[in-house]
């Protein structure tokens, strides 16, 4: 923050990078916005598309088209840059070619004088949120990712929806890698304070496999949308925009990012989707709930898969 002027630098005007910045505008999350992409047209066009929405936003905020060295006075340095999915390949499988990119990003921000907080979206996110610790060699409570946050929203709207509640009002979480081997905490999943697993007693209707399905629809929700339209972006850029709010405005607020684990859940040296309590100085603290045996095991399962792939990395 420089004269205490809030500033978001956004790496990648893509599909995500692009609605992140809309919805900034529209929910007025910081005083400026700089747009930077490799394709310069792309991010000069969007400055310009946005700057024209200014009129009707709810107040001001100064928007440009820049490069690195607008960087080193942002808050936070989002990066939405590099490939995205396509049709039948997994967030794995785009590790090779996002960490060479990455390397080029992190290395350029730095070089300018960032010293702010990394908010990484790109794909795998888990695997490039720790790349971008390991090339930046900040503290890794100011290298997060959007780990679980999406899928997290996605599970509490399939919830909502299937017991008739304002999502807002559904506690649980997705956690583990973004991909895959993410998993439900159902143990510690509730609706205004009552278990679902207790609510599930109350209702002939409520079926088990109705459950199950669900989850399977929240895991495999990219895949259903990206057949449909060949990325994913709305979701995931109001995700962002929650974490850049919970930063910048040290709300404490607890949400499912990609986060360091250095003996919480009996893990170490990876990143991986957990809840944690995010405030101005970025992760404050991992929380650490209770997982029952199965979610262990789950839980393990997909650290193990995240660490192997980590490993082909560095
Ligand atoms: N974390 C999540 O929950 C989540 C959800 C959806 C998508 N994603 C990921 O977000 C990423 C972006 O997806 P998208 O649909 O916006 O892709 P996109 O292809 O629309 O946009 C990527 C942008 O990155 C830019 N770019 C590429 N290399 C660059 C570089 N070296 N420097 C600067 N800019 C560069 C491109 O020019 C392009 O504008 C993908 O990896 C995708 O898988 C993550």
């Amino acid at each position: 923050m420089r004269n205490g002027i809030s500033r978001v630098a956004l790496i990648g005007t893509g599909f995500v990078g692009s609605s992140y910045a809309f919805a900034m505008l529209n929910q007025n999350i910081s005083e400026e916005l700089v747009l930077i992409d490799l394709n310069k047209g792309k991010s000069e066009g969007d400055a310009m598309d946005l700057n024209h929405g200014l009129a009707f936003a709810p107040a001001p905020t100064k928007i440009w088209y820049g490069d690195y060295q607008d960087c080193r006075d942002a808050d936070i340095v989002v990066i939405c840059a590099g490939a995205n999915q396509k049709p039948g390949e997994t967030r794995l499988d785009l590790v090779e070619k996002n960490a060479k990119i990455f390397k080029g990003i992190v290395d350029k921000v730095m070089e300018n004088g960032f010293d702010g907080i990394f908010l990484v979206a790109t794909n795998p996110v888990d695997i490039l949120t720790y790349a971008t610790w390991k090339y930046s060699g900040l503290p890794k409570e100011r290298v997060i990712g959007s780990g679980t946050i999406l899928d997290t929203a996605r599970f509490r709207f399939l919830l909502g929806d299937y017991f008739q509640i304002d999502a807002r009002n559904v506690h649980a979480y997705i956690i583990g890698e973004h991909g895959d081997t993410e998993l439900p905490v159902w143990s510690k999943a509730d609706i205004g304070g009552k278990p679902i697993l207790e609510l599930m007693k109350e209702k002939e209707e409520y079926k088990e496999e109705d459950l199950e399905e669900l989850f399977v629809n929240v895991r495999d929700a990219a895949y259903q949308i990206i057949e449909r339209k060949g990325a994913t972006y709305y979701g995931i850029a109001m995700g962002l925009v929650r974490l850049t709010k919970a930063i910048l405005r040290n709300e404490n607020s607890i949400l499912t990012v990609s986060a360091y684990l250095e003996g919480e859940y009996d893990s170490k040296d990876i990143y991986i989707g957990v809840p944690a309590i995010v405030n101005r100085n970025g992760i404050r603290q991992v929380v650490e709930i209770e997982l029952n045996e199965k979610e262990k095991e789950q839980f393990h399962h997909s650290v193990q898969v995240l660490t192997s792939i980590k490993e082909k990395v560095f």
